[in-house]
């Protein structure tokens, strides 16, 4: 029997109603295909910080750091600053270990409609690579003359060699598994000294990859393109931010932000990586039992995939696919009128009959 050491962090919102579901999903895989989990749940959320004045004790990364994988919901409230609640938490483990790679598919399903009319499943089905390290969310910069008619802020956006080829490298061994195929989104245009820097990185590693071919494209345009040619798209490449509005865009052209997951990957394995839904903690929706648990639930595939375990892996996506296919309860965000509960139920209950 294969054991895993699992770190669970809810965090807050909705993140406290998916994650329990999806561990009910993972609890049904493990048991078919033999692996146990060692769950280990971490109670850090804005509530957390409400009452220590931290997200994470201040030995936070360390707790984290023996473990085989981190399985997140998602952290930030109302009452606690957003900035705060991503930078004493997700963005520092981001970064301890190296999680450079954020993996962010969507896919358009079978049973689940797209806002774009003339799409059906097998159309859609790519994947969003950010940068997840640097970029345009740095510690470098500051505020001056605060409160006062003068006032300013600086934001620097950090691009480095390393970072850039090391996730434009990823992205196009991804392509190699897939249809050969990289995108990659830049505004060397309008951003005069990181952009085209990227773009450099991006011939220069595109060179060492012959067998892909390769497209580029402004972010104002690719998020256009997202909307009126999504089937163009294979695996797409982005910086920090542009990664993270290109996938919020992925997901809603694919059906729902419920649906879309992703993992922050330290490819080298050096450090633990972690899976968490591309969502937020969703407060108008938290504590209603309506969220939609897929994202949580096939960021727990991700993670078996990444843990070695692929079979199990496929099985879960196979059972929240047949479930979305077939008459399967499903969540308001899909059109029906299902808990979160009797979502998550269907798909183990379909991971345990396969
Ligand atoms: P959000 O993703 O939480 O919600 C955006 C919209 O999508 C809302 O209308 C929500 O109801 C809906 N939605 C999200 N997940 C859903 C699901 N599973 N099922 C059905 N509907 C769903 O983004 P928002 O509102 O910008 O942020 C809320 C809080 O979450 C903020 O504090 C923000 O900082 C935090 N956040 C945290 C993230 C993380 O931990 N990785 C990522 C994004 C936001
Ligand atoms: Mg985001």
């Amino acid at each position: 029997m294969k054991r895993y050491r699992i770190a669970v962090i809810e965090g807050d919102g909705i993140g406290r109603e998916v994650v329990p579901e999806g561990l009910r999903v993972l609890e049904a895989a493990g048991r078919k295909f033999g692996i146990e989990f060692a769950w280990t749940h971490f109670d850090w959320s804005c509530e957390t910080y409400a009452k220590t004045g931290r997200m994470m004790p201040e030995d936070g990364l360390d707790q984290l750091r023996g473990f085989d994988s981190i399985y997140l919901g998602a952290v930030g409230y109302p009452g606690v600053p957003d900035h705060v609640s991503l930078w004493g938490l997700l963005i520092p483990i981001r970064r301890t270990f190296q999680q450079y790679v954020n993996l962010r598919p969507a896919r358009l399903l079978e049973g689940v409609e797209t806002p774009l009319k003339k799409h059906r499943a097998g159309d859609i089905d790519f994947c969003i690579v950010r940068e997840n390290n640097e970029g345009e969310y740095s510690e470098v910069g500051g505020r001056m003359y605060r409160g006062t008619d003068a006032e300013v802020a600086i934001q620097e956006t950090i691009f480095t060699g390393k970072g850039c080829d090391r996730v434009i490298r990823f992205a196009f061994e991804l392509a190699q598994k897939r249809r050969r195929h990289v995108t990659s989104a830049t505004k060397s245009n309008g951003i005069v000294f990181t952009m085209p820097f990227w773009d450099e990185r991006f011939a220069k590693i595109a060179r060492q990859f012959p067998d892909c071919r390769i497209d580029q494209y402004h972010i104002d345009i690719l998020a256009a393109h997202f909307v009126a040619h999504p089937e163009w798209f294979d695996v797409v490449v982005g910086s920090n931010l542009f990664g993270d509005i290109l996938s919020d865009l992925g997901a809603a052209v694919v059906g729902s932000i419920g649906l879309a997951p992703s993992a922050n990957l330290n490819p080298e394995r050096e450090y633990p990586s972690m899976f968490e839904p591309v969502h937020g903690s969703a407060p108008d929706i938290a504590g209603k039992g309506i969220a939609n648990p897929v994202a949580q639930i096939w960021s727990g595939a991700m993670m078996l995939d990444h843990l070695g375990e692929p079979e199990a892996a496929l099985a879960v996506e196979r059972a929240f696919c047949s479930v979305l296919a077939g008459k399967g309860p499903r969540t308001p965000d899909l059109g029906g009128n299902a808990t979160t509960q009797e979502a998550a139920e269907a798909i183990a209950a379909e991971v345990t009959s396969e």
